[in-house]
């Protein structure tokens, strides 16, 4: 069932949305060679309960292995839900980062965002991968609209990720978000033949494109959330939460 979002509740999307792109950020900036992601994860999490906020990934999933972290950290082959941990990261890593907040405090409201950034400097392909998934996020951002048909924009982004020799990933797959940190509708960044569903305004949905360097199909590790892909190719993911609207959408987390 989608739920859509009153004009109210989206306002306040958009205060949470804004706060939570501030405090990604700020840990863009402290990402470098040296610091461990456990000390990223610390940043983000005192900012968004400075911010008046609360930590949505943390304590996220199954009651036996929630989710332990305010923030995912996903390096190079890691493609989402890599967990913060005491490595150190080098010159030529890719970093995906990838935070969602509820806000206000106790409120029912989220919002979900991730990007890909280098860690100094960084290989030439890693820099296209990049590139090339950060445009397929906007591919989405320029074509979704009230009246459209979603899974024919999926196909869009899945054609523009293929002619750039790379491959998208088919088990981990975009959502709606706003009243919970995933709720319906799948977003497939490929084409599922049959699949329709048209857009409608005051949708809150959680884009994100997930591509591979190499081949798309993905294995967790023995954490339980790191998904990586099984023949270690580099990987990028990006995401924004938006409402649809008539003439197009509203980037909440800007
Ligand atoms: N943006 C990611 C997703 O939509 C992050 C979720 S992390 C989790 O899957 F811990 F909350 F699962
Ligand atoms: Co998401």
């Amino acid at each position: 069932m989608i739920r859509l979002k009153s004009e109210q509740e989206i306002k306040l999307l958009k205060q949470g949305g804004k706060i939570l792109a501030e405090v990604l950020e700020v840990v863009k900036k402290n990402v470098k060679p040296g610091i461990t992601t456990r000390e990223l994860d610390k940043i983000a999490e005192d900012l968004i309960l400075t911010k008046g906020g609360q930590p949505s990934f943390k304590n996220y999933g199954d009651k036996n292995n929630p989710y332990p972290a305010t923030l995912c950290t996903s390096l190079n082959e890691e493609i989402v839900h890599g967990v913060p941990r005491d490595y150190i990261l080098k010159e030529g890593d890719i970093l995906g980062l990838d935070i969602g907040m509820r806000y206000p405090k106790d409120s029912g409201l989220y919002t979900d965002m991730a990007v890909t950034v280098p860690v100094g400097s960084i290989s030439a392909s890693a820099k296209n991968l990049i590139k090339v998934t950060k445009k397929a996020l906007d591919v989405w951002l320029k074509n979704i609209k009230a009246g459209e048909d979603l899974y024919q924009l999926s196909k869009k982004v899945q054609d523009y990720i293929e002619s750039n020799g790379y491959s998208v990933i088919r088990d981990l797959v975009g959502h709606g978000v706003g009243h919970a940190v995933h709720e319906d509708p799948q977003i497939p960044n490929y084409y599922i033949p049959g699949a329709t569903l048209i857009l409608k305004e005051g949708m809150v949905l959680a884009l994100e494109p997930m591509v591979s360097s190499g081949d798309f199909r993905i294995k967790t590790m023995p954490d339980g959330w790191t998904a990586v892909t099984i023949d270690g190719s580099l990987t990028a993911h990006f995401e924004h939460s938006v409402v649809v609207t008539k003439r197009g959408c509203d980037v909440l987390t800007k």
